[in-house]
């Protein structure tokens, strides 16, 4: 049988894509979505999709081996924001799920394995601009510490029990077919359904939080692409820093109004100020870009027309 992926966590955001992406590359018999929910309509309806506890050990290794699966993709995870809610919650299925896949490895059940880290592995420590690849890391959010932690066991896992794995600190990414849940950089989502439903958006962050972030598009071709390159390319198994663009909800609210003259914003930070606060204003991707051709396509204002274009048609179909 041909090489077959599972998608873990496929009704999320980032999650729904890479399945519509890979069922569109590799047909979509060759992608196994799962999630505990069935609650993605495309994802569930567009191949085989079954329900799974990515925490159930056995469960996931039944799942790998029942569908002869080599590449995984774990994308299940509990957000920044979500995460300072349920802080042991967090741990526990950002952890627990991280180390189900990489025994999983090990032991020789995977042969390819995707683990997304973030930006979130910061912390107010870290120098803001154009931070570097390797530097000062000390995150103060929960969903930080996870992902920091899950990057030093990746590095581990690759450099003690020669693990393929690959990973990407990802920006705030920015979509229009599935909304994200949970994180902090969702204000940058949830302006375009308002301004295009009321004219008026309430944001969570103060004018001037500037943010790295990224459109779905670009983020899809990053994670294709570092999963496509030869192994010998991968030179950071910890995770690679990945940037786009950086903008505040002053610069994105203006580049709205380029389109909706009347679109207004006011400004009410809440818990989630501080977590923005703690991350980069921008992020130095030099070693992806070097490593294994990174490079991005869409900057603010294409961002914006592409999401008011799509959103605009999902309302009117
Ligand atoms: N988008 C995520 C969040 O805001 C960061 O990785 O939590």
């Amino acid at each position: 049988m041909s090489s077959r992926t599972l998608i873990i966590g496929a009704c999320g955001q980032i999650g729904s894509e890479i399945v519509r992406a890979l069922r569109a590359r590799d047909g979509e018999n060759s992608v196994i979505a799962t999630d505990i929910y069935d609650n993605n309509a495309e994802v569930v309806n567009s191949g085989p999709f079954e329900i799974l506890d990515a925490k159930d050990y056995v469960a996931v290794k039944d799942c790998v081996i029942r569908n002869e699966i080599d590449t995984v993709y774990l994308m299940a995870a509990i957000l920044s924001a979500k995460g300072e809610q349920y802080p042991e919650k967090a741990w526990d299925l950002n952890m627990t799920t991280l180390f189900n896949v990489l025994n999983l490895a090990k032991e020789g059940y995977i042969k390819k394995l995707f683990w997304p880290s973030s930006i979130a592995v910061f912390g107010p420590s870290t120098p803001k601009d154009n931070t570097p690849q390797r530097t000062i890391m000390e995150p103060t959010t929960v969903y930080g510490i996870t992902k920091q932690v899950g990057e030093r066991w990746c590095d581990y896992y690759h450099s003690h029990f020669k693990v393929d794995v690959r990973s990407l600190r990802y920006p705030g990414i920015i979509s229009w077919r599935t909304k994200p849940g949970g994180g902090t950089t969702d204000y940058a989502v949830e302006i375009y359904h308002k301004a295009l439903d009321d004219g008026f958006y309430e944001c969570f962050l103060s004018a001037d939080t500037e943010l790295p972030m990224m459109y779905m598009e670009d983020a899809i071709k990053a994670t294709l692409n570092i999963m496509d390159a030869p192994s010998e390319a991968i030179k950071i198994r910890s995770s690679y820093n990945l940037a786009a663009i950086s903008f505040s909800p002053k610069e994105i609210a203006a580049s709205i109004q380029r389109h909706i003259e009347n679109f207004t914003i006011e400004y009410s930070p809440d818990f989630r100020q501080n977590i923005a606060d703690s991350w980069p204003n921008s992020i130095d991707d030099a070693k992806a870009r070097d490593h294994w051709n990174w490079k991005h396509e869409f900057n603010l204002d294409d961002i914006t027309e592409e999401m008011l274009k799509k959103l605009t048609k999902t309302q009117l179909t």
